[in-house]
C-alpha cells in the first residue's frame, strides 16, 4: 500500500528563500525557480517521484518534486534532470533546497522510512535518447543528502518552515554536458528548487586596464595569472595583472595602465580632455588648462598650439606660455677712444615674455652716401664676440679710420626666426674721424712660387706711434665676394703660403699702433707662378735663402769663435743650441707656423725656465694683491678669490694660485711653467694671465676672476636653463679661444668642460695649460699601457694609441666639450669603464645626441669624431659654422629626437657637413677652383646643387674627368643625405635650415 502524505501544505508558505541571492560571479546552469515553462524531468518509476507545479501570487510557476513511500521496503525512486551543457565550466556547484520528514513523525513506518536520498550525476558529449532507461551503474554518486533540519507534524501547527539548503561540488566535468539525479530509497522529501552554477572571475576594470571572464582552475589552491588589457586611450606602464581564485574572486592586482596624452582617468576610463585644456604627458594627472597665449579648440589635446604671433622654442616646456621674439634694442650709443669703438643700448621694450634675451651686431662698412655698404664682421675685432651677446654693450677694436661704419643690433629670444617675423634691428652709423693716418707705403712683391707669394713695402719713417704689426689681407682675385683670409707679421715683410697656382690675389695691407689701425692701403694684385715657373723661381729662392744661410752662417761661426776664443759665455752657446734643437723638433712635431704670425714657444725649450717666466710674465708687487677667500685647491695649492689694484686703474677681480711652503724647485718651475705658457697667450676665449709672484712668498700665479668657475659644473647646476642661442654662443667661445691656440701652434691635451671657465656674461673661456703635467692633477686622467696620463673620454683615438697630440686631436676632444654642454655635464660614455670607452670608439660607436640636441650640433660633434684625424674640420671652420647657427637661429630648431635614422657614427657620414654653403662644400671636397662656376651657373645653395647631372657639371665648364668624378660622387651623398632629411624631418619641410647664407 503507499501512503502519499500531502505536502502542498510547504506549498503555500512564504517564497522568501528562493529568491537568487545575485551573485556576480556565478554563473548559472539551471534554476528551476527561473523556469517558466515545464521542466520536463524524467521519473522512473513512474509512481516514484510526482512533479508538482503551482502558480506564486505572481503567476509564475512554481516547480516542486515530491516522494514520501515511506511505508513500503526497497524504494528506488528516480528523478533526473534534463541534459545541461557545462558551458566553460570544470567544475559545478548545485544547490538544492528541500525538506525532509522526520520519520519519528509518521507512525507505522520504522524500518522502512528513511531520511536521505542520493545526489548523482551522469557525464554525455550529447543528451541521451529519450527513452534510455535509469541504470544506477551509469551515475556517479556526488553524495548522500541528509536534511540539517526535518520537520514534524507539530511543528506545522507553528508554521515554521525547516528548509534546508545543501550545496555540493561536482568535477573535473570532462563531457560537454551531463545530468543530475536524485535517488530515493524511501524517505518523504519535497525538493522544492536546483540551482546548478559554476564559478568565474567577472570581467572587471582595474588600475584603467579590462580583465575579461576568467574560469578559475578546478585545483583550488592555483590561480590564474590574466593579463588586463589598457582601456581606450590608455598605456602600459608595468603589464597589468590579476589573478582569478578558485572561488571566483579576482586577487594581487600588479601593474597599471595611465590615461595617455590628451586623457585623463575619470570613472575608471580616460576621458579626453575639455577644450581649452590639454595634458602633455601620459599618467594619472588631470589635464590642465592652455597656458597664457595659447588655445585647445578641441578636446583631447596633448598640448595647446600658440596663438599666431607667439611660439615656443624648442626646449620651452608645454605648460610655459608662449612667447613672440622681442622688440629691437633701443637707444643705441656709441662712445668711441683712439683703439676703441664702444656701443652700447638698451634692452627691448618688449621682451617677448621670455628672459633669454641675445643681441647680435652686425658691422656694416659704407662709402659715398650711404648707400653703398658691404659687410665688415670680419674686419673688426668685437668683445667680447659679436653673436650670442647677453650683455648690452659691445667693444669694437682694429676699425679702420675716417671711414664710416653702420652698425646693426639685433635682439634675440628662443622664438627669433620662428615664423617668418622680421627682424628687430636697431642701427648707427658711427664715424670713425679720430684714427690715425696710412702708415703702409707701396706693396711690393719680391718673390712667387705655385703656392706662396713674398711681400715686402715701406715703413712710415716716423709714425705718429710705433707700429706693433701689420695686418695683410688677401683673397683671390675672382672669388672677391666669397671670403678672404689674413695675416700678420711683425716686419715689412710677409710670406703669405698656401696659395693656389696660377693664381691673382690681391693684398692690402694697413698698421696696428698703440692708439689704433691705420687705413688699409691700396689694392695690390699679384699672381702666384705656375708649374713652369715653379722651378725658376723656386730656384731663386733657393738661391736667396742658401745664401742668407751661407751669410747667417759665416756670421754665427765668426761669432762663436769669437765667444769660444774669449772663453766666455760658453753655457749660453749650449743652451742656445739645445734651446734651438728642441724647439726645432718642436715644429717638426707637426705646427707649421704662419709667416708674420707669433708663434708658441714651449717654455721647456728653454735651458733656464725662469727665463720663460722673466720672457712671458709680468712681476706682480705682492701689496697689489688682496686676497679674499679660497674657492679651491690645485694640485700646487689653494685657489682664491680677491683683487689686483693697479695705480690710476679700477680694482681688477682676480683668481689667485698659490705654491704651497715646503715645496721642491721641481714643483716650482713645474707651477711656474703654466704661468709662461698662459702670458704667451691674448685672446678673449683664453684666460688672461694679469702676473705672478715669484721674489716673495708665498708664490703665486694671478689670473681674471670668472664668476661662474668652471663650466661642467655651471651646467649641472643650471641644468635645462639657457636657450640654444646661449648654448651655441658658449661653444662659439671655447672654438674661438681653440682656433687661436692652434694658429699660434699650442695643443692643449685636456680639452674638457672643467677646464673652461665661465664669466658672469657666460663668456667661456679655456684655461688649465699644464699639458702633460696638468695631466697628473687631472682626476679623469688614465694611465696609458705606455705610463702616459690621458682623460680618455676626451681623446682622440691617435693621441690614446701612439700620443700623436695635435690640434686635430683637440677638435675630437671639442666635440665632447660639445656633447657636455648640450647635455648640460653628463659624463661622456656615462658609467663605461674607460678599456669600454676605447674598444666601442675603435667598433665606430660614437656618443648619440644629448635629448633636445640640434641635428647640425650632433652632426658637427660627428665629424670632429672622424678617425682619420685629417678628415676633421679645423676649429677656424668650427668658428664659422656656429656663426652661421647664430645668425640663422631656424637651423637649431630640427632636434635629434625629431629625426630618426641619422648616422650613428662619423664612418656613415657623408664626406662634407651638412648645412654648409656651396663654397664651404667644395673647399672640403678639393674643388674650390670651381666655386665661381656654381655660383655664376645659380647654383647657390645645396638643395639646388643636389639637383645636379653630370651633364650639369659638364655644362658649368668642370671639364677635367677626375674633378666631374669626384663632384658626382659627392651630390650622390648629398642627395642621400637630403632625402633623409626630407623624410625623416616633421617641422621643417624636409629643411632644416633654408637660410643658410654662402
Ligand atoms: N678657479 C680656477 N681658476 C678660476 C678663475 N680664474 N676664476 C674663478 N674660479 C677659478
Amino acid at each position: 500500500m503507499t501512503v502519499r502524505l500531502n505536502l502542498c501544505l510547504l506549498l503555500v508558505l512564504p517564497r522568501l528563500i528562493l529568491s537568487d541571492p545575485g551573485h556576480p560571479n556565478q554563473v548559472v546552469l539551471l534554476d528551476t525557480t527561473a523556469v517558466l515553462g515545464e521542466l520536463g524531468w524524467k521519473t522512473f518509476p513512474v509512481n516514484g517521484w510526482d512533479a508538482i507545479t503551482e502558480m506564486d501570487e505572481q503567476n509564475r510557476p512554481i516547480h516542486t518534486f515530491q516522494v514520501c513511500h515511506v511505508m513500503e521496503p526497497n524504494q528506488n525512486n528516480w528523478l533526473r534532470s534534463n541534459w545541461m551543457p557545462r558551458q566553460a565550466a570544470q567544475k559545478i556547484y548545485v544547490e538544492l533546497r528541500f525538506t525532509l520528514r522526520d520519520c519519528n513523525s509518521i507512525p507505522w513506518v520504522l524500518g522502512t522510512c528513511k531520511e536521505t536520498f542520493n545526489l548523482l550525476y551522469l557525464e554525455t558529449d550529447e543528451p541521451q535518447s529519450p527513452t534510455a532507461r535509469f541504470h544506477a551503474a551509469d551515475y556517479a554518486k556526488i553524495d548522500t543528502i541528509a536534511a540539517d533540519e526535518s520537520f514534524t507534524q507539530t511543528d506545522l501547527g507553528d508554521r515554521v518552515l525547516r528548509l534546508n539548503t545543501e550545496v555540493r561540488e561536482v568535477g573535473p566535468i570532462a563531457r560537454k554536458g551531463f545530468y543530475l539525479a536524485f535517488q530515493d530509497v524511501g524517505a518523504c522529501i519535497a525538493l522544492v528548487s536546483v540551482r546548478v552554477y559554476y564559478k568565474k572571475c567577472p570581467s572587471t576594470l582595474r588600475n584603467l586596464a579590462a580583465f575579461p571572464d576568467t574560469v578559475p582552475r578546478v585545483d583550488s589552491s592555483s590561480l590564474v595569472e590574466v593579463r588586463g588589457a589598457c582601456v581606450e586611450h590608455a598605456e602600459e606602464r608595468d603589464t597589468p595583472k590579476l589573478y582569478c581564485g578558485a572561488d571566483g574572486d579576482w586577487l594581487v592586482p600588479l601593474g597599471r595602465c595611465v590615461c595617455s596624452v590628451g586623457y585623463e582617468e575619470t570613472d575608471g576610463l580616460c576621458l579626453a580632455c575639455r577644450p581649452g585644456f590639454y595634458k602633455a604627458f601620459a599618467g594619472n594627472i588631470k589635464c590642465s588648462k592652455c597656458p597664457p597665449h595659447s588655445y585647445s579648440h578641441s578636446g583631447g589635446s596633448p598640448l595647446c598650439p600658440c596663438d599666431i604671433g607667439y611660439y615656443r622654442a624648442g626646449k620651452d616646456p608645454p605648460t610655459m606660455a608662449c612667447t613672440r621674439p622681442p622688440s629691437p634694442p633701443r637707444n643705441v650709443m656709441f662712445n668711441i677712444n683712439e683703439t676703441t669703438l664702444f656701443l652700447e643700448w638698451l634692452p627691448p621694450s618688449d621682451a617677448g615674455g621670455r628672459k633669454d634675451v641675445a643681441y647680435n651686431v652686425l658691422c656694416q662698412r659704407c662709402t659715398g652716401a650711404g648707400q653703398d655698404c658691404e659687410p665688415c664682421d670680419r674686419d673688426v675685432r668685437f668683445i667680447p664676440h659679436p653673436l650670442g651677446l647677453t650683455g648690452t654693450s659691445v667693444a669694437i677694436q682694429d676699425f679702420v679710420a675716417h671711414t664710416n661704419y653702420t652698425f646693426l643690433i639685433e635682439a634675440l629670444n628662443g622664438v627669433s626666426g620662428m615664423g617668418g617675423i622680421s627682424r628687430p634691428l636697431a642701427n648707427i652709423t658711427v664715424s670713425t674721424e679720430q684714427a690715425g693716418p696710412l702708415l703702409v707705403g707701396a706693396v711690393r712683391k719680391d718673390w712667387a712660387t705655385q703656392n706662396s707669394i713674398a711681400l715686402s713695402w715701406q715703413e712710415v719713417e716716423q709714425p705718429p706711434s710705433p707700429i706693433l704689426d701689420y695686418d695683410i689681407k688677401y683673397y683671390e682675385k675672382e672669388q672677391e665676394q666669397l671670403s678672404y683670409s689674413s695675416t700678420r707679421t711683425k716686419s715689412p715683410t710677409a710670406i703669405v703660403s698656401g696659395l693656389k697656382p696660377s693664381t691673382i690675389y690681391v693684398f692690402h695691407v694697413r698698421a696696428r699702433t698703440m692708439t689704433g689701425v691705420s687705413s688699409y692701403s691700396p689694392k695690390y694684385e699679384f699672381s702666384t707662378g705656375d708649374e713652369n715657373s715653379e722651378e725658376a723661381s723656386d730656384q731663386g729662392q733657393v738661391l736667396v735663402i742658401v745664401l742668407a744661410a751661407v751669410g747667417g752662417f759665416s756670421l754665427l761661426v765668426i761669432l762663436t769663435l769669437f765667444l769660444l776664443i774669449t772663453g766666455r759665455c760658453q753655457w749660453w752657446i749650449k743652451a742656445k743650441m739645445k734651446s734651438e734643437e728642441k724647439r726645432r723638433a718642436h715644429f717638426q712635431n707637426g705646427h707649421v707656423p704662419f709667416p708674420g704670425i707669433k708663434t708658441y714657444v714651449d717654455p721647456d725649450t728653454y735651458e733656464d725656465p725662469s727665463q720663460a717666466v722673466r720672457e712671458f710674465t709680468k712681476e706682480i708687487d705682492p701689496s697689489r694683491i688682496r686676497i679674499e677667500r679660497v674657492i679651491g685647491a690645485g694640485e700646487f695649492g689653494e685657489v682664491c678669490s680677491g683683487w689686483l689694484c693697479t695705480p690710476g686703474k679700477k680694482e681688477l677681480s682676480v683668481a689667485i694660485k698659490t705654491l704651497k711652503g715646503g715645496y721642491t724647485e721641481r714643483q716650482r718651475r713645474d707651477f711656474l711653467r703654466e704661468a709662461s705658457i698662459m702670458g704667451q697667450f691674448d685672446n678673449p676665449n683664453i684666460i688672461r694671465l694679469e702676473g705672478v709672484v715669484t721674489k716673495s712668498r708665498p708664490v703665486m700665479i694671478v689670473v681674471e676672476y670668472m664668476e661662474n668657475g668652471s663650466l661642467d659644473s655651471f651646467l649641472r647646476k643650471h641644468d635645462g636653463h639657457f636657450t640654444m642661442i646661449q648654448l651655441v654662443g658658449m661653444l662659439r667661445g671655447i672654438a674661438s679661444g681653440m682656433m687661436y691656440l692652434s694658429d699660434i701652434g699650442f695643443v692643449h691635451r685636456d680639452l674638457a668642460a672643467r677646464n673652461i671657465l665661465v664669466d658672469e656674461g657666460l663668456v667661456c673661456k679655456v684655461s688649465d695649460f699644464g699639458m702633460s703635467r696638468v695631466l697628473e692633477d687631472d682626476p679623469d686622467a688614465a694611465y696609458t699601457t705606455t705610463g702616459g696620463k690621458i682623460p680618455i673620454r676626451w681623446t682622440a683615438p691617435e693621441a690614446i694609441t701612439y700620443r700623436k697630440f695635435s690640434s686635430a686631436s683637440d677638435v675630437w676632444s671639442y666635440g665632447i666639450v660639445m656633447w657636455e654642454v648640450m647635455s648640460y655635464g653628463e659624463r661622456p660614455y656615462w658609467e663605461m669603464s674607460n678599456q669600454d670607452v676605447i674598444l666601442s670608439i675603435e667598433e665606430g660607436y660614437r656618443l648619440p645626441a644629448p635629448v633636445g640636441c640640434p641635428v647640425a650640433l650632433h652632426q658637427l660633434m660627428l665629424l670632429c669624431w672622424q678617425k682619420d684625424r685629417g678628415r676633421r674640420p679645423r676649429f677656424g671652420d668650427v668658428v664659422s659654422f656656429m656663426d652661421k647657427l647664430i645668425r640663422n637661429p631656424s637651423c637649431l630648431l630640427t632636434l635629434v629626437d625629431d629625426v630618426h635614422g641619422f648616422p650613428e657614427s662619423p664612418e656613415d657620414m657623408p664626406d662634407y657637413p651638412l648645412f654648409i654653403s656651396v663654397g664651404d662644400w667644395l673647399d672640403s671636397i678639393k674643388m674650390s677652383q670651381y666655386k665661381n662656376n656654381f655660383i655664376a651657373a645659380g647654383y647657390t645653395t645645396l638643395d639646388s646643387v643636389s639637383t645636379m647631372s653630370i651633364d650639369d657639371i659638364r655644362r658649368i665648364g668642370v671639364s677635367l674627368i677626375g674633378h666631374q668624378r669626384r663632384i658626382v660622387s659627392s651630390i650622390q651623398s648629398l642627395k642621400l643625405q637630403f632625402l633623409q632629411v626630407q623624410q625623416n624631418s616633421f617641422h621643417m619641410n624636409g629643411h632644416f635650415c633654408e637660410k643658410m647664407e654662402m
